[in-house]
């Protein structure tokens, strides 16, 4: 694929955004969901699909398994009946961490998965112990070979299971693992992300027996074969990380910006920062208006990451930039990811000025204006957050590794450019 990046003229802190931005499907809710495929006896179709890079390769992913997938302009057809083989291949599984999420459902529905060590965003160490210990709670045997592990069991036998740090994708994992056992299975200090809840929605929708669900324990019920139904419908959930990453552009460059499509129960932490600093919302039933942002006496704040409801890890990166405006200081506080700071150097190369406490803590010192600069976008999230920054900062900045945003955001750049943003997308 060629390389492409995004050359972006700022506004030198002038709020001039304005207009609607149509949130689309969640890849973290729409991946696991479509994952779950492999637990139906027949086709589901899905809708609000986001046309994203992650989503491709969950698709090209289940083509190698030989399951069916028609998909086009946000909706797809995937049918699991054609499954013809347990072993996910090295070259798509190392380009992507949600790969991962396959390997329950593969070995409830095949008794044995074969897969490697899974890739994704460089954002800290992401082990993979929760899910192989998970697996053998299950009952299953997990051997390594070169890199590549087999998991297998003849038959999966409910447990008791505490995860001793809430993953959301091993819980998604383990929960349709869970769904192909004998018996009861207890996850203690399980995720419960709105993406965790709606897996578990969509498959009790056809026939699964899940207790707890949007709390940590979660306790699934064996399931005798597979989900079915007449027809099997999923709407993927909007997606949180994206209206909340337009939400503080939003807040930084707009007027007026409203995004629609989305789900506001799902921002509460980002409202109450917003609420904070001192800027103004309109929360609607499934849209939100941010109003621009007017400076206010210097404060302190924190910004700590947490699982569900907590402020989001994944929105830590664009509300870094958001501090940078804000008078006074900030400590944030990354709990969950050791790596996800780096972005941080890249700001303070642009204007901002930031203390660096270790690989989990920093203070940025806000109300500082920011220069356009070359950047290199290390992961999705911190890739939109230096598009917010270009946009903000004074002058043109170029952004490359464009592949990484686009792993995460639907056309970003159209988008953008709906509310005023001079951003395009050329060859790098
Ligand atoms: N962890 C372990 N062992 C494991 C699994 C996780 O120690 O076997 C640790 C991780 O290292 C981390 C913590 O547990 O410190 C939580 O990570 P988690 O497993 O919850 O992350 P994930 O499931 O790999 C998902 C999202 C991420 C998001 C995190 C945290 C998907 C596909 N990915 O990742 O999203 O940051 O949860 O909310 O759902 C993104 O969208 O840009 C992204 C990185």
């Amino acid at each position: 694929m060629a390389e492409e990046k995004f050359i972006v003229d700022g506004l030198a802190g002038a709020q001039k955004l304005s207009g609607t931005i149509r949130i689309s499907g969640s890849k973290n809710a729409g991946l696991p969901v479509i994952a779950a495929s492999l637990m139906c006896a027949g086709p589901v179709h899905y809708s609000n699909v986001p046309a994203i890079e992650d989503m491709s390769r969950m698709f090209e992913l289940l083509s190698d398994l030989g399951v069916s997938v028609t998909q086009a302009n946000g909706e797809a057809t995937i049918d699991a009946t054609t499954l013809a083989t347990n072993v996910l291949t090295r070259e798509v599984s190392e380009r992507f961490r949600a790969s991962i999420i396959l390997t329950g459902p593969l070995l409830a529905r095949c008794g044995e998965v074969q897969f490697p060590h899974p890739g994704g965003c460089v954002i800290g160490n992401r082990p993979i112990d929760i899910f192989l210990n998970g697996f053998e709670a299950l009952g299953a045997t997990v051997t390594e070979v070169d890199g590549m592990y087999t998991v297998s069991a003849q038959q999966l036998v409910g447990c008791d299971y505490f995860m001793p740090i809430s993953s959301v994708t091993a819980t998604e994992s383990l929960v349709l693992a869970a769904l192909g056992a004998d018996g009861i299975t207890r996850i203690h200090n399980a995720s419960f992300e709105p993406e965790v809840v709606a897996l578990c929605e969509f498959v009790i929708q056809y026939g699964a027996h899940i207790e707890g669900v949007g709390t940590p324990e979660l306790i699934i019920h064996g399931h005798d074969g597979l989900l079915q139904s007449e027809t099997m419908e999923c709407v993927i959930t909007p997606d949180r990380l994206e209206a909340g990453s337009y939400l503080i552009l939003g807040a930084l460059a707009g007027s007026e910006v409203t995004v629609t499509n989305c789900r506001p129960d799902h921002l509460g932490a980002l409202l109450e920062l917003f609420r904070q600093i001192g800027i103004t919302t309109e929360v609607g039933e499934s849209s939100v208006t941010v109003f621009g942002y007017t400076q206010k006496p210097q404060q302190s704040y924190v910004i700590k990451t947490h699982e569900f409801p907590g402020f989001p890890t994944d929105l830590q990166a664009p509300a870094g930039v958001l501090m940078t405006q804000v008078p006074g200081e900030t400590l944030i506080f990354e709990t969950i990811f050791e790596g996800r700071l780096h972005y941080l150097h890249d700001l303070e190369r642009m204007g901002a000025r930031v203390d660096h406490w270790d690989s989990h803590r920093a203070t940025v010192h806000g109300g500082t204006p920011l220069k356009g600069r070359t950047l290199k976008s290390p992961d999705i999230r911190a890739g939109l957050a230096f598009i917010i920054a270009a946009i903000i900062a004074d002058g043109t900045s170029e952004i490359h590794n464009v592949y990484l945003i686009d792993r995460g955001y639907e056309r970003v750049e159209e988008k953008l450019a709906n509310i005023g943003v001079a951003i395009s997308r050329v060859s790098a």
